[in-house]
């Protein structure tokens, strides 16, 4: 048994003083002088240190298979384990596309055998595999259907209404959303095409590019009585309308989109800061968050989206989009909470409780007695220097380089076991995770 003790636990609205037992996988008790109760009791003291209950990253691109020159599954979850993230769930744009059940059982077998953290996968939707979306109800570790309304990296696309509509029909997954208006993207893509900065890729997919799809996929939802995730929402006017919505619609947005803003990041980063939806000007920025305040938002997702440097120096428009983040999800939110914009219950609500409320993954997102003993451990007084040389992910670079940040991930316990301690992987567990680390199971009954 393990016992964790003298922390300060958060879970729920509050936060209380608290040891915490765990064995078998499982959160067994809270309370104080529970060595007493309990014989055969490894105690470790965490004076000082603050237990969140395990991260979960609702939005991650970990590239295998097909493109694991960029990220594997080893690689990226080992970056969300040293960033205390003790779940993740990837999306489909992989080569070949998580289009069918044998394509998530090969990423499953990948992730049973290779993954530092436990593990759920999306399945893509796309014009003609209605019957696999329906049939991945039942595969366990799915948890739930992606949706790219806009093209970006890879090529699944779904814009097309009459298929939409019959996906919210007959599907009971959650639903997670790009959002961004294809036709208005081929429109204008002459100003992708003759864009010379990556500062031009926010001229390509403006604002408009994002409110039109949304306000079009949420109005279907609508009709169709269908509730969906819209993920990474980008501007002003996307969450003044989805306040309107928020019976049916969940919100995620980036910690890049909360910290990075143009035109600085383009002239800071270049094409490092380039991603869809694109970072735009600061009063987005704050539109975002005062949405977070409002609570129009859910849940912080990193969209951790890997591409190598060698890729992303190549000129404007030939670089990808997209920039890791897992290993940076926790930390730059603890920046923020450390500058006094949200407070410890809300990001333990954005980033543990409403990411495992909204894909109804049974028994976490919260330390209470019966749920899953994942636990990510924070030192509100660490102070540190993100750097490129800290990153784990094969692509060794963060756009958040010489960010000083106070508050930090001291340790992470996955499945009962101490996994991270004091920024390294705790070599036991190395050499046994597969034992330890598990697909997601999803409850019956959604609780959005
Ligand atoms: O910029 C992005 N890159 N946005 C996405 O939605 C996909 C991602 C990727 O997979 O590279």
């Amino acid at each position: 048994m393990l016992l964790l003790k003298n922390a300060q636990v958060w879970s729920g609205k509050g936060d209380v003083r608290a040891d915490v037992l765990v064995d078998g996988g499982k959160i067994v008790a809270l309370g104080t002088s529970l060595e007493t109760s309990y014989s055969d009791v490894e105690a470790i003291d965490l004076s000082g240190k603050w237990l969140f209950p395990g991260v979960i990253d609702s939005q991650v691109h970990f590239r295998e298979p097909g493109l694991i020159h960029k990220e594997d599954i080893a690689t990226g979850s080992k970056a969300a384990l040293l960033g205390g993230v003790t779940t993740f769930l990837e999306m489909p744009n992989t080569t070949p596309p998580t289009t069918s059940i044998a394509a998530l059982g090969e990423k499953l077998a990948i992730a049973q055998k290779t993954s530092y953290v436990n593990y759920g996968f999306f399945i893509g939707a796309t014009a003609d595999n209605l019957h696999e979306l329906k049939e991945a109800r039942h595969q366990e570790g799915c948890c739930g259907i992606k949706i790219f309304l806009g093209s970006s990296t890879g090529d699944l696309l779904l814009y097309d209404e009459f298929v939409l509509r019959e996906i919210f029909l007959q599907t009971d997954l959650p639903i997670s959303i790009h959002s961004e208006d294809e036709e208005r993207l081929r429109e204008r893509v002459h100003l992708r095409d003759q864009g010379r900065h990556p500062e031009d890729h926010l001229v390509w997919r403006d604002e408009e590019v994002a409110l039109r799809s949304t306000k079009m996929i949420v109005e279907l939802a609508r009709r169709c009585q269908r509730k969906i995730h819209m993920l990474h929402i980008s501007s002003k006017s996307e969450i003044e309308f989805l306040d309107w919505h928020k019976d049916i619609v969940t919100v995620e947005v980036t910690p890049q989109h909360l910290t990075l803003a143009a035109p600085e990041c383009y002239n800071d980063l270049g094409s490092l800061a380039q991603m869809n939806p694109p970072i735009r000007s600061a009063e987005h920025r704050e539109a975002l968050w005062q949405g977070v305040k409002k609570e129009v938002v859910d849940v912080i997702g990193s969209d951790h989206a890997p591409h190598t440097l060698e890729e992303k120096s190549k000129p404007y428009p030939a670089s990808p989009s997209g920039m890791p983040g897992v290993q940076t999800l926790l930390p730059v939110m603890l920046h923020h909470l450390d500058q006094g914009r949200l407070s410890v219950p809300h990001l333990v609500s954005l980033l543990c409780e409403r990411p495992a409320q909204i894909f109804s993954l049974a028994n976490k997102g919260y330390i209470r007695p019966g749920y899953d003993a994942d636990i990510t451990i924070v030192d509100p007084c660490a102070e540190y220097v993100i750097t490129h040389a800290s990153m784990a992910s094969k692509t060794g670079w963060t756009p958040y380089d010489g960010l000083k940040v106070k508050g930090g991930v001291w340790g992470v316990i996955v499945g009962g076991e101490v996994a991270m301690m004091d920024g390294k992987v705790v070599k036991a567990y190395e050499d046994h995770k597969h034992d330890v680390v598990s697909k997601i199971s999803r409850m019956a009954m959604s609780t959005v």
